[in-house]
Order: C-alpha cells, then structure tokens, then sequence
C-alpha cells in the first residue's frame, strides 16, 4: 500500500487505550509510531518509567527509551503525519482541534467532539461514507488538518450488530442493558472494594452517548451533515467485574417481518467496506454467530477476530418486541484504539491521506 509507512503520534500514549494503540501499531504494515504524548506528569521521562504497562505482550522494546512529549501540536511538529488521541474528554476537546489546526489528521477516542455537527463519527462497516464530512469540517473551521470520531466502546458493538438488522427489515425500536468491563473505566479505574463481589449500575453520561451516538452512526449522509435515524432507543448500563469484553442484552422492534432464520442470516452474512477492501485490521467476518446457548462470554469470546469482531448470541424471539440477543465485544480493541485505527486505514485507503 503506502511506499514508506505513514508516521504517527499517540496522544495519551500512557493510559489503558494508548497502551492499546501502542500494542496494535507495533507491526502495523501502513503505520509507524514515532512519537509518543501524555500529560505534563509524564512529559520528559522516557515511555518505560512513565507507563504502567497493563497489557499481556511486552511493552514494545524500541518505544521503551523514547522520551514523552507533551500533548501539543508545537511539541510534536515534524515528527509524525497523522495522529491518533486517547485523551480524557476534557483535554480532547481543547487539543485535539489545535492538531486539526495545525494540519494534523487527528483520529479520536474521545467523546469531545462526536456529536459536532462536522465531525464525522465512524464505524467503517456502519457507516463509511460519513467520512466525507471532513471536507465540511476543514472548509468551516478553515483547518488544513481534521478531526474524525470513532464511538464509544458500547455504541460500536452495539451498532455494528444493528447495522444488518436495520439495512435488512428496518429498525423500529431498541432497548440495550450493557454489563461493562472494569477497562473500559481507564486506568486504575473503579476501586477494587467498589466492585469485587459487586455491580455498579451506573456509568456517567455512558446511556445517553449510547442513545444519541446510535443514531448519528445510522443516519443519512446529507452533503453537509447528517440526518439522525429515526429510531427509538433506550439504554440501560451496568460496570460489572470483569477485566475486558463488554457485555450487552438487546431487544429490537423491527419494521419488516423477519423470521428467526431471516435474522440469524442478515448477522452471518453481513460484509461492510472494511472486509471488500481487505484493510489490514479488518474483522472477517465483522460478526460472528454462535449458537451454543450459553455464549457469548467475555472470556471466551472477547478476542474473536483479534479483538475486532462483534459476537452474537442467544438470538431468539421476544414476547414484547420481535427479537432479542446478546452481543459481546472488546472494548479497548474494537472499543477504542482498534477502532480509530480502522478508520484511519480507510482514510489511507479511500485518499483522505494523501
Ligand atoms: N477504556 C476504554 O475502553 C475506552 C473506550 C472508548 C473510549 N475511551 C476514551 O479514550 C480516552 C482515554 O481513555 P483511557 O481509558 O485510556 O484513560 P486513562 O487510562 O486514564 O489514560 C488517559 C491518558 O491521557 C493522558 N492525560 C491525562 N490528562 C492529560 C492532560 N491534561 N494532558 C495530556 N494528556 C493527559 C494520560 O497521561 P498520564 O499518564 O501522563 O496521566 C494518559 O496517557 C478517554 O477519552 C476515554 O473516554 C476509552
């Protein structure tokens, strides 16, 4: 694909999600980490002393002695072409468009600025040509550089599997319960004595990301903006002890008849731009299928297709609405950093990089 492999900066690079994104780029064949970035604590100590490393493969060794940069766009000009951001919300929204500003593709985890009207919010499977509302954002704000979203860690699992439903027999009305892993909380996260032989069933701003993210990702491309889907949606979440995998029980109300096979075949069968274009962190298939009655489960499941596939499970018919079933999915994988990745591998690979 690309002759030399694109340079990229990792702003967060030290917390839960940049380790993540450290982890996937190390042998990534389009990218290549040159600069690493965290907060003033870590600015100046090389990555080893500054992260506590929480992954199960080794921090790479050749990032180890490089030296932390603060995360600002002055501080990492020349070093790399594009940039990849885990900051905290709070940061993302002041950093993130003075990268944009100064010329910088920047691909984001944060929640900042998903919701903009000119920040394209992105799952490549879902919905790839909203990708297009950069040249809105860089003719509005007059930046050379962008800011492209990826959405939270629940939201992507949850529409990927939306998606088939919706293209096949049309979306009525959804309810979702998730049932979140302790990572997706960052690191240390939530105190142990808070949630060892215990639930929280709350997680701020977390439903009401999942009830409006859904329908940006599910809505129409107008040319200038995006049209939201005009679809019911209610969510319901819970932290629950488990490391990595989210969890998530969703009834949906269709607007077409389907029957059980009809709908456990739009799952199976669906492809999105991702797998046709073979990008190098594609999941294929983008959604597995099981139909063992006590699966999926997130230790068994939540590293299907490297961490980037969706699992489905228990698919059945409800009483109240028309279907129900469980999905699980990776959140700091497909959650977070692999997401942004993918979508910068479609931005390479459909000219927003060149
Ligand atoms: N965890 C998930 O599953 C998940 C999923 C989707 C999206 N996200 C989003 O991804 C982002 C990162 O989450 P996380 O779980 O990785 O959090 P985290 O473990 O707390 O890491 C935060 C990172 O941001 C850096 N940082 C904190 N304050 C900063 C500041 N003032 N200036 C510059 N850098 C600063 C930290 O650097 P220091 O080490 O120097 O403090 C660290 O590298 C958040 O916006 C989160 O909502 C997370």
């Amino acid at each position: 694909m690309a002759e030399r492999r694109l340079r990229v900066g990792i702003l967060g690079a030290t917390g839960a999600v940049g380790q993540r994104f450290v982890q996937l780029l190390e042998h990534h064949p389009w990218f290549e980490i040159t600069a690493l970035a965290a907060s003033s604590r870590s600015a100046g100590q090389t990555y080893g002393e500054a992260t506590r490393w929480i992954l199960n493969t080794p921090l790479p060794e050749a990032l180890a002695d490089r030296v932390v940069l603060p995360a600002d766009p002055e501080a990492l000009a020349g070093t790399c072409d594009i940039i990849f951001s885990a900051l905290p919300a709070s940061r993302a929204r002041e950093v993130e468009p003075r990268f944009a500003a100064a010329g910088f593709p920047v691909f984001s985890n944060a929640s900042a600025l998903r919701m903009e009207p000119d920040v394209p919010l992105v799952i490549p499977e879902v919905n790839p040509d909203h990708l297009a509302l950069v040249r809105v954002q860089q003719k509005r704000r007059g930046w050379s550089g962008y800011v492209v979203t990826n959405p939270n860690c629940s939201t992507i699992h949850l529409v990927s599997a939306l998606k088939p439903l919706h293209d096949a027999f049309g979306l009525e009305a959804v309810i979702v319960t998730t049932l979140q892993a302790l990572s997706g909380a960052g690191y240390p996260g939530v105190p142990s004595l808070d949630i060892i032989d215990n639930l929280i069933p709350y997680i701020r701003n977390e439903e009401e990301k999942i009830e409006t993210e859904s329908r940006k990702l599910l809505g129409r491309y107008t040319g200038d903006g995006v049209e939201f889907a005009d679809i019911r949606l209610s969510a319901a979440v819970h932290r629950v002890p488990v490391t990595d995998g989210h969890t998530e029980a969703v009834v949906v109300k269709l607007k077409r008849r389907a029957t059980l096979a009809e709908v456990k075949e739009a799952f199976r069968t669906f492809r999105g731009v991702p797998q046709e274009l073979g990008l190098p962190t594609a999941p294929d298939p983008a959604i597995i299928v099981r139909e063992e009655v006590d699966r999926p489960q997130p230790r068994l499941d939540r590293d299907a297709g490297g961490g980037m596939a969706t699992t489905v499970g228990r698919v059945r018919p409800d009483p109240i609405f028309d279907y129900k079933f469980v999905l699980l999915g990776h959140n700091t994988i497909r959650g977070a950093a692999g997401a942004s990745i993918l979508n910068a591998e479609l931005a390479l690979k459909t000219g927003y990089l060149d």
